[in-house]
């Protein structure tokens, strides 16, 4: 049920009955304020101002022709013609019922697209550091609610897995393993890669053999292929380590890294010189773009090949959009990269549109975010100012948590607190980057994060353990509420009328890739539950059909917070 597309199509009939031209937006959101009704349609006034008309005399006869029978209780017009609409209690226990009796809580079908999902994306022979926590995590809450509607996801993993890097890394770990030392050197990649590039600035013939294996590897070289994939799996080895950690859904069937795309790369620099866009100058080929300018005001030159002949991460975005349409079949395509890489974006799409490779019609959308940031206001660095490895990073929120829990259970059994203090670390440090607008930039900050107070994941977990358990303290089950739902208590059509609008939240996630919705959502909600809980007795309710109606208020609570985090990829526990 979307309680604003309902009302949104009855305000656009009576609208168009009105007079209004065809296309005209009713524009229904939810009200700020109780005074206001549930709901708000705010288009009479550019309506009426289209047609002339003062909107106080639009909004009446819109409202005379509004046919909401049965769903709202009262509608009033405020100011200057806003039609503010109250719902009807009666309606909402009626809805409140519809979804319990349904399996995915009643949330309208949508017609499949298929969508295609870039996040996380590390690189090979590098350890993945706080930079990829936002894409991956943020990404795979847009992924888990986009499938959750119905859609075909592809998750697309563009790991950095090419470049003229490879042949350093490649004649370094040939001279690991002559050496006969274990390949588990690379359990430290950051370490490797260092040791690698030194060895390749020192040693001038350890150089020529790293150049000559770039050579043969993208030659298609057996043995430098071979070395390559041990590389590439190593690296995704330990990456898939940090994933199930994350509760991440990413598996290594996802991986579409760079190299994918290589063998496309002469025919796109082709394709595009053949279609006049691109040109030769000063031995690269460069397409001049109008709409990018350089400080000089001069069309911007994006090169797509480098005179030596050598490809650029730009060429590979533009054949990675051709095959996500082409090959893939996408209907719309999502990126999840910092924003400081828009402009390569923009730029990569620009090309890709002028070539014709992706149509209008199939969205490229950046979901760009920014930065974490230190308690200092700067960048997120170690002490002693290096990357924070993820893993590290979690090793902490386990060790953190693991405190706290400890703290406040002392008695709790050494395997329970284990496993609470995994779902409470992992989620405290997901949840406080999910709850974030994704596009500003954004304070790590510990103790806030495990706090139990606030919008934080302790306080949604702590929220959802005890809605369920009040249902579980009732003894009942489930099949035995056949009464159906009343709602008399302000704190319950509140609360009702809240819970109706879970997949109001769940749209602007899967459209806008903002996960922070939801989770102001479910903070919400869980906060209109506890003033419920304190206002309406449940267990001690004075009439069984009352006691019923309330613990299915609380049933379809715990089944909504739980559906939500789940979507958030935050887990949840049934005691803490
Ligand atoms: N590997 C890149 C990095 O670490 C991110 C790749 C994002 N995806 C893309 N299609 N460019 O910065």
């Amino acid at each position: 049920m979307n309680i604003q597309s309902l009302l949104s199509d009855k305000v656009s009939q009576a609208l168009t009955a009105a007079g209004a031209p065809v296309a005209s937006e009713a524009q229904v959101r939810q009200s700020a304020k109780a005074q206001f009704g549930d709901y708000q349609a705010n288009g009479v006034m550019s309506v009426a101002k289209k047609l002339g008309i003062p909107p106080r005399q639009l909004a009446e006869t819109v409202v005379s022709l509004l046919d909401l029978d049965g769903i709202a209780q009262k509608i009033d017009i405020a100011g200057p013609g806003f039609i503010n609409i109250f719902l009807d209690p009666a309606w909402l226990a009626l809805q409140v019922d519809a979804a319990l009796d349904s399996p995915r809580l009643n949330i309208t079908p949508v017609i499949p697209q298929t969508i295609v999902v870039d996040y996380s994306a590390p690189n090979v022979a590098k350890e993945m550091h706080v930079g990829h926590l936002r894409s991956t995590i943020i990404g795979d809450a847009a992924v888990r609610t986009l499938e959750f509607l119905g859609h075909k996801v592809i998750r697309a993993n563009h790991v950095g897995d090419w470049g003229t890097q490879f042949g350093m890394l490649i004649a370094y770990l040939e001279k690991i393993q002559s050496r006969g030392e274990p390949e588990m050197q690379l359990s430290s990649l950051e370490e490797f890669y260092r040791a690698a590039k030194k060895t390749y600035d020192e040693d001038a013939e350890f150089a020529e053999r790293a150049r000559s294996y770039v050579v043969k590897l993208q030659g298609g070289d057996e043995y430098c292929r071979q070395m390559w994939r041990k590389l590439v799996d190593i690296t995704m080895a330990q990456n898939q380590q940090v994933y199930d950690r994350l509760n991440v859904t990413l598996t290594r069937k996802d991986v579409m890294g760079e190299s994918l795309y290589n063998d496309m790369l002469p025919g796109i620099v082709a394709d595009l010189k053949a279609k006049g866009l691109a040109v030769e100058s000063d031995g690269a080929t460069v397409v001049y773009l109008e709409e990018f300018r350089t400080k000089e005001g001069e069309p911007m030159g994006v090169i797509i090949q480098k005179k030596d002949g050598a490809y650029l991460y730009t060429t590979t975005d533009i054949a990675c959009a051709k095959y996500r349409y082409e090959t893939l079949k996408a209907d719309r395509v999502l990126y999840y990269i910092d924003s400081r890489q828009h402009q390569h974006l923009l730029q990569a799409w620009s090309i890709v549109r002028k070539a014709g490779y992706v149509p209008e019609s199939v969205p490229l959308e950046h979901h760009m975010f920014g930065m974490m940031l230190g308690k200092d206001g700067k960048p997120f660095k170690t002490r002693a100012g290096g990357t924070i490895k993820l893993a590290d990073l979690l090793d902490e929120a386990l060790e953190r948590a693991r405190r706290l829990i400890a703290e406040k259970n002392p008695d709790m059994p050494a395997e329970e607190l284990e496993t609470l203090a995994r779902v409470v670390g992992i989620g405290a440090v997901k949840y406080a980057d999910l709850s974030k607008s994704r596009t500003t930039d954004y304070i790590f900050d510990w103790d806030n994060m495990l706090a139990f107070e606030g919008n934080t994941a302790p306080y949604m977990q702590y929220a959802y353990t005890r809605v369920a358990s009040v249902f579980k303290r009732s003894g009942l089950d489930e099949r035995q509420l056949t009464a159906p739902v009343r709602l008399e208590a302000e704190q319950e059509t509140l609360l009702a009328a809240r819970l109706l609008q879970f997949e109001e939240a769940i749209t602007v996630l899967a459209r806008d890739g903002t996960p922070h919705v939801m989770c102001s959502y479910l903070y919400d909600l869980a906060g209109l539950f506890s003033s419920f809980y304190e206002h309406c007795p449940i267990l001690t309710a004075e009439h069984n059909d009352i006691l019923q109606s309330r613990l299915k208020l609380a049933l379809l609570t715990s089944r909504t917070l739980k559906q939500g985090l789940e979507m958030l990829g935050i887990q949840t526990v049934e005691r803490m």
